[in-house]
């Protein structure tokens, strides 16, 4: 089993990180393809508590090496600060991999991404403000400044340049704000290239090598499938491809070697920012799935959109990220409720839809259309094995898998480590 993928199989949240760090004990590498800091990922280690942005979570796993991948987008300041906090609590960092190909987040990405929003108004994304959107701009845009360009001045300052010449003329004329210093960008960029020399690394062969001698590979994914650029619900997307693909172009390494795609899926579905989120509850269940889930972003501290299961987007993640296992998290989180909704198509204009529609103004019309499964009242947390649940969250599995299109390989019933069955290994 050379290359697994996990990612996101809804909107963000699903438990990305906890699933990453079970698996980050049986793998040699553990890689970020995508994103950047916009991400946040709880990992609970015994009685210790860990929020990760940028760092890939298979850094709390000591055998493990992990890599910030070429499409990852990295901002400096972010990542030694997440590498000095979690040194001061002991874990060893030193073996962390960044691509130099990598692209960094700068402080005039940070202040266009908050400025642009505030100019959008009521059109706003809701972005997380980290600068994620205009750094993947200029990276498209080819004025992009990478990793490795912060070891070489007269590079990096024409770079620099470059990209600050239109920018400031867009600060300045269309939003009112002061032009940025090319030097105190510079200067600040610089001051970094010391820190992190030593993790940057060629990652791509780094990884081909370790696959090609045996050794297991992880993706971690940031974000969710509904939040890819091309296959989300743009353009209330982040700027990334959090789907399977991007594990292959944000690494460099081929899908040939990829056996495993495992989608995250919480048993319920979750949001945080604008776009449209067919099963929403704005009533008391909403407020309660939130407050038994902890449903707060760990990056903004926002609250999330919380909704009933939708097994028209797993179905849809099945399909665009060739799914081979689901890992259901967050079962434990359906303890109580009598009755539990499970959205398994959609009305739009009067017709049953059984696929996720491809026009966005269809997706904007769709309304759930809900069967209801019984639920359960027992404490879940201590089951080890499928058999120790009890019959009715047994069935709600069962009826999940058979909806979603792919086997249900392992379920979380609690944030812990331990607190997962293991149906099928994945590796
Ligand atoms: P990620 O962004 O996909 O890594 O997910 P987050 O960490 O943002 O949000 C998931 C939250 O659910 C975190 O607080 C996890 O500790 C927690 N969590 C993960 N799996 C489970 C589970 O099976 N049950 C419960 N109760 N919490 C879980
Ligand atoms: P993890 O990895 C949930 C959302 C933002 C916003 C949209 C665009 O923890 O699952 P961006 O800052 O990326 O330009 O914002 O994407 N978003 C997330 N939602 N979980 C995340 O990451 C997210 N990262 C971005 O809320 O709607
Ligand atoms: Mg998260």
């Amino acid at each position: 089993m050379p290359a697994l993928v996990l990612l996101g199989a809804q909107w963000g949240d699903e438990g990305k990180g906890k699933a990453t760090d079970l698996l980050g004990g049986s793998v040699d590498y553990v890689v970020r393809y995508q994103g950047g800091n916009n991400a946040g990922h709880t990992v609970v280690v015994g009685d210790q508590k860990y929020a990760l942005h940028l760092l890939p979570s298979g850094i709390l796993s000591p055998g493990c090496t992990p890599v910030i991948g070429n499409g990852v987008v990295v901002d400096p300041a972010v990542l030694l600060s997440e590498l000095s906090g979690l040194a001061e609590r002991g874990v060893d960092t030193s073996k962390l991999l960044i691509s130099g190909n990598a692209h960094l987040i700068t402080p005039y990405h940070t202040t266009l991404d908050k400025v642009s929003e505030r100019f959008l108004g009521k059109r706003k994304i809701g972005t997380t403000g980290r600068g994620i959107g205009p750094a993947y701009a200029d990276k498209i845009n080819r004025v992009g400044i990478r990793v490795q360009d912060l070891f070489d001045e007269s590079i990096l300052r024409q770079k620099v340049e470059a990209a600050l010449d239109s920018k400031n003329q867009v600060l300045a004329k269309l939003y009112n704000r002061r032009a940025i210093a090319v030097d105190q960008v510079v200067e600040e960029l610089l001051g970094y290239a010391d820190q992190l020399s030593g993790y940057v690394a060629d990652t791509t062969l780094v990884l081909n090598n370790a696959i090609d001698q045996g050794q297991v590979v992880l993706f971690e994914g940031g974000q969710g499938t509904l939040l890819d650029v091309d296959h989300g619900t743009y353009p209330f997307v982040t700027s990334s491809n959090p789907t399977a693909g991007g594990a292959c172009t944000g690494t460099g390494v081929g899908p040939t070697k990829i056996s495993c795609v495992i989608g995250i899926l919480k048993a319920y579905t979750t949001r945080v920012g604008a776009g449209p989120f067919p099963t929403e509850l704005l009533d008391e269940d909403g407020e309660k799935l939130r407050t038994i889930g902890g449903e707060r972003g760990v990056t903004t501290g926002r609250d999330r959109r919380c909704g009933w299961f939708d097994a028209v987007i797993a179905r849809y993640a099945t399909r665009v990220n060739g799914l081979t296992d689901f890992f259901l998290t967050k079962l434990d989180v359906l303890t109580g409720w009598e009755r539990i909704p499970v959205c398994v198509a959609y009305e739009i204009d009067g017709k049953r839809v059984e696929e996720l529609p491809y026009s966005q103004t269809d997706f904007h019309h769709a309304t759930p259309i809900y069967e209801t499964l019984p639920g359960w009242s027992e404490d879940i947390t201590q089951a080890k094995t499928f058999d120790d649940l009890p019959k009715n969250a047994q069935k709600y599995v069962q009826a999940l898998e058979e909806m979603s299109g792919a086997p249900i390989s392992a379920i979380g019933v609690g944030p812990g480590r331990d607190e997962t069955i293991q149906i099928n290994s994945f590796l």
